[in-house]
């Protein structure tokens, strides 16, 4: 979508950039010109993906492991990343934990492990390099991965449901309060894009062969992983350099068709819609 080398000379950091969704976006910077860190906590995955997408783009790809609920950890990414590339401009909030399950059947180990992966993650990434940024007076971007039940919640998910509110909180928050650093925060809510990890863990048989996730999608379809890669491309480049703060949906239309009151009513017939306005006029 972008000109080529729109990110060239931009250093990316996409946490869970070893599988997945990830792995899209890590490629399509890759491909735009940008030297890209992998992280997450299985090296071998990540050297493995830095290896084809070397391979893929002959772009700069550096694969460390960290587990973004550890600071430490996250330090030493950090640490790695500047001796290697100088400098961090964008950092991608994209790992996340997730599964469904009724909530009263989840334990607190089970609420804290999904609120300490997507929330905590999200914000030792964001504070340990915003702090570099702020000292180094360098400006810097920040992209964070949410969902559309961010914003509105959802059943049956509700330790991500709340992780990703407060992302999303971090992400309005501070796109006014670091603004004044250079530092603009913005985020994407995606809809269904099919991948193992989420697929694994969202759709498991045999809720698998009965429900079809592009069924409440407007569009009909689910979405496709470079689709996702393009907006955040554009994001993540100075092509988006007004836009702080926003967080962007990229899902079809679907959690307006699910959100909204009388969305049911799309089974009605036309026949029955004449007979329904029969009778209110009447
Ligand atoms: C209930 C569960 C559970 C399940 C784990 N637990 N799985 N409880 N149902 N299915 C409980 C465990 O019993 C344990 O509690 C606690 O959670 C921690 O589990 P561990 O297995 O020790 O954790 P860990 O090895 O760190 O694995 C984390 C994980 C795993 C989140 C459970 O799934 C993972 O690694 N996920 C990473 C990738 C991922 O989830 N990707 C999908 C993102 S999709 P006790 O009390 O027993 O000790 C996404 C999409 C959103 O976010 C929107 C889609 C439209
Ligand atoms: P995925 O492939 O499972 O990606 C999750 C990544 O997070 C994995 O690479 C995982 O790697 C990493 N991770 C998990 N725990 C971590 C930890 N403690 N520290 C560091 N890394 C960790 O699933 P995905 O579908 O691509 O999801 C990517 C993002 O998109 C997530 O934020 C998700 O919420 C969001 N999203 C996805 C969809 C969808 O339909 N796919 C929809 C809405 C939002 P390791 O296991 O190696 O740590």
């Amino acid at each position: 979508m972008l000109r080529d080398n729109a990110l060239a000379g931009k250093t990316i950091i996409v946490t869970g950039g070893g599988t997945g969704l990830g792995r899209a976006m890590s490629t399509y910077f890759l491909q735009l010109g940008a030297n890209v860190v992998i992280t997450s906590r299985k090296l071998a995955v990540l050297e493995q993906t830095a290896a084809e997408l070397r391979q893929l783009t002959s772009g700069r790809v550096l694969a460390l492991a960290c587990d973004v609920r550890r600071y430490d950890e996250v330090e030493a990414v950090l640490d790695r990343a500047y001796q290697e590339f100088g400098r961090v401009n964008v950092l991608l909030n994209n790992a996340a934990g997730n599964f469904i399950s009724p909530t009263e059947r989840l334990s607190h180990k089970a609420f804290d492990v999904i609120v300490d992966i997507v929330l905590k993650g999200t914000y030792n990434c964001t504070l340990a390099l915003g702090k570099r940024w702020i000292a180094d007076q360098q400006p810097g971007t920040i992209l964070n991965i949410v969902t559309t039940y961010a914003s509105v919640g959802s059943a049956f998910v509700v330790p991500s449901a709340a992780a990703k509110a407060g992302v999303l909180a971090l992400t309005r928050s501070l796109a006014v309060e670091w603004a004044k650093y250079g530092i603009r925060s913005n985020a994407i809510a995606p809809g269904p894009f099919p991948t193992e990890g989420a697929w694994s863990r969202l759709f498991p048989e045999p809720l698998a062969s009965q429900l079809d996730p592009a069924a409440s999608v407007p569009l009909k379809r689910v979405g496709e992983h470079q689709e996702l890669a393009n907006l955040a491309a554009y994001l993540v480049s100075d092509f988006s350099a007004y836009i702080n703060g926003e967080v962007v949906t990229i899902d079809g239309g679907e959690w307006l068709n699910g959100a909204g009151e009388f969305n049911k009513l799309q089974a009605l017939t036309p026949a029955m819609w004449d007979h329904i306005e029969k009778t209110m006029r009447r």
